[in-house]
């Protein structure tokens, strides 16, 4: 495959006018309308030989044939969700609809997503061929979760997948990555401890359930303390407290409840201290003669790079950037990622990229990099054309 640097300027160009429209017209969750059907629009106009919309509601699914014969599925996926927040940017090109906004650079995932489309149904020089799957919800709605439980995997015959995410302070050119666990899984987690009300005065006759609550902030504080070795990274924190009434100072509450979040950043370790929490707040509830209700509310699974498959991110990444421009042992960090599950089904691998000094990821200053763009782009060919056409192998 061919991509010469002043033909990929002119499509990232291009790119730089659909990621404007799409960062005015910011969309969430599940309802992406606007943008669904432009993406759509363009993916049929690029002449992929096919498109599928509506999986996951709003989710867009092409597939390109490559001319060299038969091979390899590899996925390609972006997300196409915004955030409900309020731009402050004061762009020219800043978001038209009133607390929503790209402050996570989805717009620009998108556009480096459909250049890259354009340019494989353009030229189709590959073995196999290349989905491009556009996702709507990673923005807590677990919409890439949707689209496979609806059957994308297996309908389009994928066997890895790729996946890229902008990055704020990583320098424009550059690229991050590491083998293993890169982002954390993170569930949430609410807590009813029932005991028995009644006068403040007279505690012995009641099951004071302030005093369980106490007790068990303080033991399940000893799960990322005590329990998880120090080396492996758990956070566990607790956000949300309600019981009893500031009008009633005198009397004890019969149920009070806690609330908050655990991020780990391996499975097993999910599963162990899951398990763990459980025990603690059973047994903490129990040796106070009280009783508590869990509702465990499992969040975005680990996301783990399969390490075969990030050596061939990175030679890709590599081979765009030059080896002093692409970090492939990137710490890994406690936020999670919905292309996790796409991850627990198939091998592949999550590439971080330079966003260049740019405000944080969801902060309401935040914009995508158009000077990214090219480097994205070139990344997703260099990766199709190596993979494709054998010169990288495992
Ligand atoms: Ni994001």
């Amino acid at each position: 495959m061919t991509f010469d640097a002043p033909s990929l300027a002119a499509l990232a160009d291009e790119a730089k006018d659909w990621r404007r429209t799409i960062h005015q017209n910011p969309e969430l969750l599940f309802d992406l309308p606007k943008t669904a059907a432009l993406v759509t629009e363009k993916l049929k106009e690029f002449g992929c030989d096919e498109v599928v919309g509506g999986i996951a509601k709003t989710g867009v699914v092409a597939v390109i044939n490559g001319n060299k014969g038969p091979g390899r599925t590899i996925a390609l996926r972006s997300e196409m969700d915004a955030l409900p927040m309020a731009e402050q940017t004061n762009l020219p090109y800043a978001s038209k609809v009133e607390n929503m906004m790209h402050a996570c650079g989805h717009d620009g995932h998108t556009a480096m997503l459909l250049a890259t489309a354009k340019k494989l149904a353009d030229d189709r020089e590959f073995a196999g061929r290349v989905v491009v799957v556009f996702q709507p919800a990673e923005e807590g709605g677990a919409g890439g979760r949707v689209m496979i439980e609806e059957g994308i995997l297996e309908r389009f015959g994928i066997e890895e997948v790729y996946g890229m995410h902008n990055e704020p302070g990583l320098p424009v050119g550059s690229f991050a990555t590491r083998s293993g666990p890169i982002m954390a899984g993170g569930d949430r987690f609410v807590v009813t401890i029932n005991g028995k009300g009644g006068h403040a005065a007279l505690p012995h006759l009641s099951h004071d359930p302030v005093i369980v609550m106490g007790q068990m902030i303080a033991a399940l504080q000893t799960i990322p303390s005590r329990f998880v070795d120090p080396l492996d990274s758990v956070v566990l924190s607790l956000t949300f407290i309600e019981g009893g009434s500031e009008k009633a100072l005198n009397v004890i509450p019969a149920s009070v409840r806690i609330g908050g979040t655990i991020r780990t950043m391996r499975p097993m370790t999910r599963a162990a201290v899951e398990a763990r929490f459980r025990d603690v707040v059973a047994m903490t509830a129990k040796l106070f003669s009280a009783e508590a209700a869990i509702d465990w509310r499992p969040g975005y699974p680990v996301t783990v790079n399969d390490p075969a498959k990030t050596k061939l991110a990175v030679a890709a990444a590599k081979a765009v950037a030059g080896d002093a421009n692409v970090d492939d042992d990137y710490p890994p960090t406690m936020g999670s990622e919905d292309f996790s599950y796409m991850l627990e089904k198939r091998p592949g691998a999550f590439m971080w990229l330079g966003n260049g000094d740019s405000a944080d990821l969801h902060n309401p200053a935040y914009d995508f990099n158009d000077d990214a763009i090219v480097h994205g782009v070139r990344y997703w060919l260099t990766l199709v054309d190596q993979r494709l056409n054998g010169s990288l192998v495992e």
